[in-house]
């Protein structure tokens, strides 16, 4: 039976994920783990607080529970990042070490570590950026997990650990709020639509980014970690490819069902992050060896959110 340890488990991703996982592989069978103790989340199934930059709580936990699979997924963001690129540096590097020099020494069976369609800059190709291409990025953010990527490819090559990855785009998700990135505004304008408030958006009209719904991207995920270790080719990270929109489109798509909601515009120091990044993604490798095919598009992904968001502010009342 797998023993799975999710690190960062209170973020966007890792409040989803924590829950899919304890579906998947039994409520006792996963340990949520994070920085932070103060969330809501930590009463739900086992928790322990960890800085996964202290390597020796890591491997305390890790042999307390026999972990034999961990999900690292702390990290500082694209935007929050910018603001301490020291601090963003040594969490999203150390933090990687430690999992990978863990997952070396006690020969654990998986680990899974995101990357970011971050780990691409101004001179990639914007369109259906291909999997193999020019890389230097220019954030911080950016270029950790660029170095992150090849350091999971090291180890796999050097040391035989079984450390996949997915490049993820902006997730979107209504169920926990995203943590300083540069795609948030397509979460945070659903809120202000559902309460009855217009948004101002921090990007500029005509900013096409790649994004994901949430459940596809966790979908991808347990996907990747499922399939046959041969099939996974590419031991740094898969492109990973949902939607792709501009600001504008995804107003279209909520106006669709929540007529009277407008947007203004008024970017800030994200707008030049985002422009330094591909406007779409070619995810035909993922497709290739394990079989990726995302399911929502951005209207589908618009009133399954608006329908959730909903129902939770009549529940609130
Ligand atoms: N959300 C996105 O759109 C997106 C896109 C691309 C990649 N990713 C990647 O997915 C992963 C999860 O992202 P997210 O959006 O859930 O991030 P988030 O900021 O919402 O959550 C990160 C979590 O990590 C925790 N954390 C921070 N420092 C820590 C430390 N030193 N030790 C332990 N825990 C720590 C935080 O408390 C937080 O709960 C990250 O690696 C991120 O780079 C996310």
């Amino acid at each position: 039976m797998e023993k799975i340890l999710v690190i960062g488990a209170f973020g966007q991703l890792g409040s989803e994920l924590t829950d899919e996982l304890r579906k998947k592989f039994g409520e006792t069978n996963v340990v949520a783990s994070d920085l932070r103790s103060d969330h809501p989340k930590a009463s739900e199934g086992i928790f322990e607080q960890l800085d996964v930059t202290d390597a020796g709580r890591l491997a305390e936990i890790v042999e307390k529970y026999e972990i034999t699979q961990i999900y690292h997924l702390a990290a500082l963001l694209s935007s929050v990042g910018e603001g301490n690129p020291q601090l963003a540096w040594r969490i999203n590097m150390d933090g990687l070490v430690n999992v990978l020099e863990i997952a070396r020494e006690k020969k654990l069976n998986k680990i899974y570590w995101p990357s970011s369609i971050a780990v691409f800059g101004p001179d990639s190709p914007k369109q259906h950026t291909p999997q193999f291409t020019v890389m230097n990025p220019t954030t911080i953010y950016g270029i950790s997990k660029l170095a992150g990527e090849q350091l999971c490819a090291y180890y796999h090559a050097k040391f035989g650990v079984d450390v996949r990855s997915i490049r993820y785009p902006g997730l979107i998700g209504w169920k926990s709020m995203p943590g300083g990135g540069t795609t948030d505004y397509a979460v945070d304008i659903y809120h202000k639509a559902v309460e009855g408030e217009n948004y101002s958006c921090f990007l500029n009209e005509g900013t096409a980014l790649p994004m994901m719904y949430m459940d596809d991207a966790i979908r991808g995920t347990l996907e990747l970690m499922d399939a046959p270790a041969e099939q996974i080719k590419v031991r740094t990270s898969y492109n990973f490819s949902g939607i792709s929109f501009a600001p504008e489109e995804i107003l279209a798509s909520i106006q669709k069902t929540i007529p009277e909601f407008n947007m203004s515009y008024a970017p800030d120091h994200r707008q030049q992050i985002a422009e330094s990044w591909p406007q779409s993604i070619d995810d035909s490798k993922a497709h290739e060896d394990w079989g990726w095919k995302p399911e929502f598009d951005l209207d589908r992904m618009s009133e399954d959110i608006i329908t959730n968001l909903k129902k939770n502010l009549v529940e609130a009342f």
